[in-house]
């Protein structure tokens, strides 16, 4: 795989608090750490990363929508707009970049709001529940999916 493959990871509300948010459910890492993580993972893998944290819906969808024909492949943690929001998901579905969805946490095993996803339909698959790991197995099989299914 090139080089030149680029993904954007995408975290939304709330995750610029982790270390400190309900550490006993999202780990103690702080986004920074996970950000580190993701950066040797990339590496090996040898792809760029572009990380952006937004607490704001519009400015997700932005980061969206900018990423068309800029990245190969997104890495999603959308936080709780993964259960509320439609317009990320139809951002996601208007760009067609292939998508991987992840969570901290197994929102399965949480309260029942926590189960939908707006995001899961449109994307090649979903990681949930490995803490800050969950974010480089997405990546690993983002860049899988890439390497398997090469633009024409
Ligand atoms: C989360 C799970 C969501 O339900 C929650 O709102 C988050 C984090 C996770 O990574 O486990 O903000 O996406």
């Amino acid at each position: 795989m090139s080089v030149q493959t680029s993904v954007l990871v995408l975290h939304g509300p709330n995750l610029n608090l982790l270390g400190l948010r309900e550490p006993n459910i999202y780990g103690r890492l702080t986004l920074d750490e996970v950000d580190s993580l993701l950066l040797v993972e990339s590496i090996a893998l040898s792809v760029e990363i572009v990380t952006q944290q937004s607490n704001h819906e519009g400015e997700l969808i932005d980061a969206i929508h900018n990423s068309y024909q800029k990245h190969q492949g997104i890495l999603i943690n959308a936080g709780a707009y993964t259960h509320t929001s439609l317009a990320i998901a139809d951002a996601l579905k208007s760009v067609r970049i292939p998508t991987v969805e992840v969570h901290l946490s197994n929102i399965y095993q949480r309260e029942a709001f926590r189960h939908h996803s707006f995001i899961a339909p449109i994307a090649i698959g979903q990681i949930s529940g490995f803490g800050a790991q969950s974010y480089c197995l997405g990546l690993r099989a983002l860049v899988g999916y890439l390497r398997d299914n090469p633009k024409l």
